[in-house]
């Protein structure tokens, strides 16, 4: 399991690590972004209005992401914790702080965020509730979002349903109808906005990430068959080493996605490297190792535009915060992103320009 040094100096003399560590005159290190525009891609994080609140993890942000993606501010639970309530103050001071960068939403139709008053609604009122939640909440942020992940995990095989859907209240409401009319509602209310359609799991090499990707092919189909407009698949890439990957086997699926006249973004990518082991150089090296095989074969696909990380830094990530909550005192904390807790970048910040390089070349 764990790497050999040899190895870890293999992986390490293959990434950009030894060309950056190079003599004072060398040139100044890129950012990932501008790693990322030399690949003729925009690379970018999600960030949460509490990751604004360090000024210096702010400063990283704005440094080295060509776009953000709201966290978790845009979802219905946070945005609507009670029926009468419409909390935009998290997300408004993200668009605030992003000045010219551009602001991916995120995300309008989730049947896993649900508060308790949606879920007391009769079917009726359900469906009420999403048209006004999108209605309203597209309307409010016209012209101001890049693109909003519309429609996000609409596929989840464990739940048993026909089609492999999701259940929630949006499916409940409508069947697997709830996503034609977020995306043509989204469409109304914001001309402009591009138009994603976001899922998870979709590069697990198992039986549920095929059911997944089987699931999400005859979606994209049936939409662009009824004339809805989508302009993006949104693949999450939340890598859980507990799974089995083929790197090549998702590169050939993203590219099969591709046929269908969509732009694809690698949405939510980060690296869970709770099974790795203990040793922070063993384990940064083996993170590093998966976004460098990931991202390697993945932007083989010229339809792929976009790289967003879930958040930048170490301490800001999900899996870390979680940690925390679960173990205040916990002495092995995640390591998922390309900057650590000090923000300072990692291996895997130099596999990814690295990776970056590489289709330039
Ligand atoms: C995560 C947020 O980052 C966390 O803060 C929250 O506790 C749980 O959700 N896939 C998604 C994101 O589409 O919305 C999730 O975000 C991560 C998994």
């Amino acid at each position: 399991m764990k790497p050999s040094r040899r190895e870890t100096l293999a992986l390490l003399a293959g990434s950009a690590a030894t060309v950056l560590a190079g003599p004072a005159q060398a040139r100044a290190e890129p950012t990932l972004s501008e790693a990322a525009r030399g690949a003729g891609i925009v690379f970018g994080t999600s960030i949460a209005a509490d990751t604004l609140a360090d000024p210096a993890q702010a400063t990283l942000y704005r440094r080295e992401a060509g776009i953000f993606t709201v966290d978790y501010a845009l979802k219905f639970g946070a945005l609507r914790p009670e029926a009468d309530q419409f909390l935009t103050a998290d997300a408004d001071a993200i668009l605030a702080f992003a000045g010219p960068i551009p602001v991916r939403g995120h995300t309008l139709a989730w049947n896993e965020s649900r508060p308790d008053w949606l879920m007391a609604l009769s079917t009726a009122e359900k469906r009420k509730a999403l048209d006004r939640h999108v209605d309203e909440t597209v309307g409010y942020y016209a012209g101001k979002l890049h693109s909003w992940d519309v429609v996000n995990e609409p596929f989840w095989p464990g739940h048993g349903l026909p089609g492999g859907f999701r259940d929630g209240p949006w499916l409940e409401a409508f069947g697997e109808g709830y996503v034609e009319r977020a995306f043509r509602r989204t469409a109304a209310a914001d001309p402009n906005v591009r138009l994603v359609l976001n899922e998870a799991m979709t590069e697990r090499w198992d039986e549920t990430g095929a059911a997944i990707r089987a699931g999400l092919l005859k979606l994209v189909d049936r939409l662009q068959d009824r004339g809805v407009r989508l302009d993006v698949v949104g693949l999450q890439g939340h890598m859980l080493p507990q799974y089995p990957y083929d790197d090549n086997g998702f590169s050939d699926f993203v590219a099969e996605l591709a046929t269908r006249r969509v732009d694809i973004y690698i949405t939510e990518l980060d690296i869970d490297d709770a099974r790795f082991p203990r040793d922070v150089a063993a384990r940064d090296a083996m993170v590093a190792a998966r976004y460098r095989d990931f991202l390697s074969a993945v932007l083989v696909v010229p339809a792929v535009k976009m790289v967003i990380t879930w958040q930048l830094a170490d301490s800001a990530s999900w899996y870390y915060h979680g940690e925390l909550e679960a173990h205040p005192s916990a002495s092995r904390l995640p390591r998922p992103l390309p900057f650590n807790d000090h923000l300072q970048p990692k291996p895997a910040r130099d596999a990814m320009l690295a990776a970056f390089g590489s289709r330039r070349a």
